[in-house]
């Protein structure tokens, strides 16, 4: 069975001592994950090894960056290396969500950059993708998000794309309240299973985990995980609140 993942984005949200209080709270009420089942914690790069301390010795329980640049090292002030993210057992990192996208203007070749960078030093990304209210309203969106595909992802071997992790968002559901329904997400992430079966055959596509964001909550993620291209899902608001996130984990297949 393909990993079944609730990865909580913590965005640019909380204090350290806020975010310790969080991870204590979460850790209290979580229960053991079942062998398919991974949940991962993308949060400000300041709080990565607090957080990791405090969840080590929960199985199957993983750290993750939500960026990082596309150079090895050197003259880049502000920016966050692979391998340094790698030199404090980050497990995972998030690349090309759309608010990195749209806000640091991230392109398709920066995007395959990274990946390769994170391959190089062992980290795992979780490569997002997802359309705007335009291009869903237009109807282009399958056409949109496979272009994304092709672009960032498409120069991996089958090797490399062996049990990755992709996360569809579409930007409209993103922060708004408004989730895709069911059939929309099942609709979408039937379409890029199939567009990685076309390029990689159906053992590599199979492989895939392809999770779900976009208002993603408590009461929301039973329904949406239960579809069946629906490995679990990337969350933004509700993974600010323990109770909310928990019930989330417990929603996995
Ligand atoms: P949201 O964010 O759950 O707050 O909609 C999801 C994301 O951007 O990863």
């Amino acid at each position: 069975m393909r990993k079944q993942i609730a990865a909580a984005n913590w965005k640019m949200n909380l204090t350290l001592q806020e975010a310790e209080i969080l991870i204590d709270e979460l850790m209290d009420i979580t229960h053991d994950l079942k062998e398919n089942q991974k949940a991962v914690f993308a949060v400000p790069f300041p709080f990565l090894i607090s957080v990791k301390n405090k969840i080590v010795d929960k199985k199957n329980f993983f750290v993750a960056g939500q960026n990082c640049y596309d150079k090895k090292a050197g003259a880049y002030t502000g920016e966050v290396s692979a391998e340094m993210l790698k030199s404090i057992v980050v497990d995972y990192v998030i690349l090309g969500h759309s608010e990195r996208r749209e806000y640091f203007n991230e392109s398709h070749p920066m995007l395959a950059a990274k990946i390769n960078i994170c391959l190089e030093n062992g980290l795992k990304p979780i490569f997002c993708c997802g359309e705007s209210l335009a291009i869903r309203e237009a109807e282009t969106q399958n056409s949109y998000v496979e272009t994304q595909l092709k672009e960032s992802l498409f120069h991996l071997s089958a090797e490399q794309l062996t049990g990755f992790v992709i996360a569809y968002e579409p930007i409209w559901a993103i922060g708004t309240g408004k989730t895709a329904s069911n059939e929309q997400a099942q609709e979408m992430h039937a379409h890029i299973r199939n567009v990685m079966t076309n390029q990689y055959g159906a053992v590599v596509s199979e492989s895939i985990s392809i999770l779900y964001g976009g208002s993603v909550k408590a009461n929301n993620a039973k329904d949406i995980f239960g579809q069946p291209d629906v490995d679990g899902g990337l969350v933004g608001g509700a993974s600010l609140v323990a109770a909310e996130f928990a019930a989330i984990l417990n929603s996995l297949k």
